[in-house]
């Protein structure tokens, strides 16, 4: 198939990239924020190919227009969006004007071009405050921050523009915390500035770049006070859009969960990496950040079953791999 990955090189993105390109033809297009051209480089290591880029914001419908004609563009993966937590409470605007309104720029485009088969990056945070755990799909949506609210609007209009037009085939990944790095360990996780999450900000302790690691609040109902979250392997998470392209071609408008299905605290990340680097990580408690859950973890039988999917890398080769590949790469910060 030929696939528009509306991501050049953002974290899940390239790591996909990578995969698709043994069995599909990939186009990039990204307007390249949190990108760099040495990334782009060690992908064309990787694959040994040297894939097409457009430069363009997924909100400019005529551009994709004539690109998704030009290259004869079958399917859709959507990365391209705004995906801080944190940032959304502060910046609600920035997230609908990103998230939502690509949604709204890119399904035109998408019908005009008769490419009407799209993957949609979600995200657990659609969940909202969880009701039970694990989180399956039938767990009630309302999320708790405006970036959940924001892939929220996004999955309901999507249900909207398909359930009339069975011309439509769309996926919604509703996926929890991806970790690690590829491994070749040529490429791999390394944000500009202050990471907004954890593993990234981890690493960059360990490392000795950053003083310490805040954790946001030791008070939640959790086992160790600290907030639980459902951590999976990048590669684990990539492999399921390989899965979900095969699956298009026979059905439409589904959210499928990918998670590994078990929860780790802060505390225990931080003691599991720890482990894998040799060295003693000092943190600080705050506050909670606003818009977060005390606990979130999969239940991914659906993805098992819908996709013959599941999540085999253990969480020691999520910290090794990153480990690795922050040693390796010694990464500059950022302040
Ligand atoms: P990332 O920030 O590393 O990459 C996002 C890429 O999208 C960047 O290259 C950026 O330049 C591009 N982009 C952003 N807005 C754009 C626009 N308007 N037009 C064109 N390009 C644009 O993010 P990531 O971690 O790779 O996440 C990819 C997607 O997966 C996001 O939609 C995110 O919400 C979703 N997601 C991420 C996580 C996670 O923990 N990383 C978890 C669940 C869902
Ligand atoms: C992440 C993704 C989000 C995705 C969601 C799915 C990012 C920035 N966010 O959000 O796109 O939709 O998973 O569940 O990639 N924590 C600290 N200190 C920190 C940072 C985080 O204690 O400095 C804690 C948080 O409170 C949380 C856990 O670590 O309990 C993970 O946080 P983070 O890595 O930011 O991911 P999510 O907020 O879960």
């Amino acid at each position: 198939m030929n696939v528009l990955l509306t991501s050049r090189t953002g974290y899940i993105g390239y790591h996909t990239g990578v995969l698709l390109q043994s069995g599909h033809r990939v186009v990039l297009y990204d307007y390249q924020s949190n990108s760099s051209d040495e990334v782009l480089e060690k992908l064309a290591q990787i694959t040994g190919q040297q894939t097409p880029f457009i430069k363009g914001d997924v909100r400019d419908t005529e551009l994709l227009k004539s690109m998704l004609a030009a290259y004869h563009i079958d399917v859709v993966v959507r990365f391209a969006g705004l995906k801080a937590v944190g940032e959304s409470v502060e910046k609600p605007v920035d997230y609908y004007a990103n998230n939502v309104q690509g949604a709204i720029c890119l399904l035109p485009a998408m019908k005009s071009a008769r490419g009407q088969a799209l993957v949609f990056s979600s995200s657990a945070t659609v969940y909202g405050e969880p009701r039970y755990l694990r989180l399956d799909e039938s767990h009630p949506t309302g999320a708790t921050n405006p970036y959940g609210r924001s892939k929220l609007h996004i999955e309901e209009m999507l249900s909207d523009v398909a359930t009339p037009d069975p011309a439509w085939r769309m996926a919604c990944l509703c996926y929890f915390n991806p970790v690690g790095v590829h491994e070749s360990g040529l490429v791999g996780e390394n944000p500009s500035g202050v990471p907004n999450n954890l593993m990234p900000h981890i690493a960059q302790v360990a490392a000795g770049q950053r003083a310490e690691r805040s954790v946001f609040c030791d008070d939640y109902p959790t086992a160790d006070g600290t907030g639980v979250k459902d951590y999976i392997h990048v590669m684990d998470l990539t492999e399921g859009y390989v899965a979900a392209l095969a699956f298009l071609s026979q059905t439409t408008g589904h959210a499928i969960n990918l998670g590994a299905g078990k929860g780790y605290s802060v505390r225990d990340m931080i003691r599991a990496f720890e482990r894998a680097s040799g060295r003693q990580l000092p943190y600080k408690f705050f506050a909670r950040r606003a818009g977060d859950v005390a606990a979130c973890y999969s239940d991914s039988q659906k993805a098992s079953k819908a996709l013959n999917w599941r999540a085999p890398r253990a969480l020691g080769n999520m910290y090794t791999s990153t480990w690795r590949f922050q040693q390796s790469h010694r990464l500059s910060i950022t302040s």
